[in-house]
């Protein structure tokens, strides 16, 4: 597998049997993390801080996988498709999120995947500062209890919210950085390479990147 379009439109192989489980926090166990992500969706449900998004929701788009996961993948805000849902990248993007997760190796119910933005915003635009600042106690809060020990941020929302910087993606990839216990890698987000087929060697670059680091074999 040299390149990722070759790679997202058929894994060749089968998942790795690696650790998929994040390094153990004494003391919190995976059922402890499944009850504190409950209680926190449910305060996310009740969330009217953006007025505007509360409104027009169908419902909160809160986070899906292993409350225990090694990896979480950090993407923008729902779409249509996600608020109809309740589940994050279940649309367009998210099949093809779902094909990069497989070709390297992993499986979507291994790994956690979450939004900064619970709701929706309107036309699927870009969330302003002040709904990432209302977020921000939620995705950060999720990401406590999950405690993995990677985060893959999934395009420029995610990469600036979490590691609040201003540099453009193309600057964030290809480093590491540090988010609490865990090391964090930037790559463009799937929404993008729909629309610009050329960039998914650069998100296949940075996924091999991400996995020799957790050793799983490509
Ligand atoms: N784009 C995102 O950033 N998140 C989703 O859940 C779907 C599309």
């Amino acid at each position: 597998m040299t390149h990722l379009p070759k790679a997202i439109a058929r894994p060749s192989s089968a998942p790795s049997t690696l650790p998929v489980e994040s390094t153990t926090v004494p003391g919190v166990d995976a059922a402890d993390r499944v009850a504190s992500l409950s209680v926190l969706a449910h305060e996310v449900a009740r969330c009217t801080r953006c007025a505007d998004l509360a409104s027009h929701r169908t419902q909160t788009v809160f986070g899906v996988g292993r409350a225990d996961a090694r990896i979480c993948f950090l993407g923008e805000a729902p779409g249509a498709d996600e608020d109809a849902s309740g589940e994050p990248f279940v649309g367009r993007a998210g099949q093809l999120l779902t094909k990069i997760i497989e070709a390297c190796r992993l499986r979507r119910e291994d790994v956690y995947i979450l939004n900064v933005l619970k709701c929706r915003p309107p036309e699927n635009r870009t969330p302003e500062p002040d709904e990432v600042d209302h977020c921000r106690g939620f995705f950060e809060r999720q990401l406590a209890i999950i405690a993995p020990d990677y985060i893959c941020c999934l395009g420029t929302t995610a990469a600036h919210a979490l590691l609040q910087s201003t540099e453009p993606i193309g600057r964030l990839r290809k480093r590491w950085f540090a988010y609490r216990s865990a090391k964090v890698i930037c790559t463009y987000h799937p929404s993008y390479l729909l629309r610009t087929p050329s960039a998914k060697r650069d998100v296949w670059d940075d996924m091999k990147l991400l996995m020799a680091d957790m050793g799983v074999e490509l």
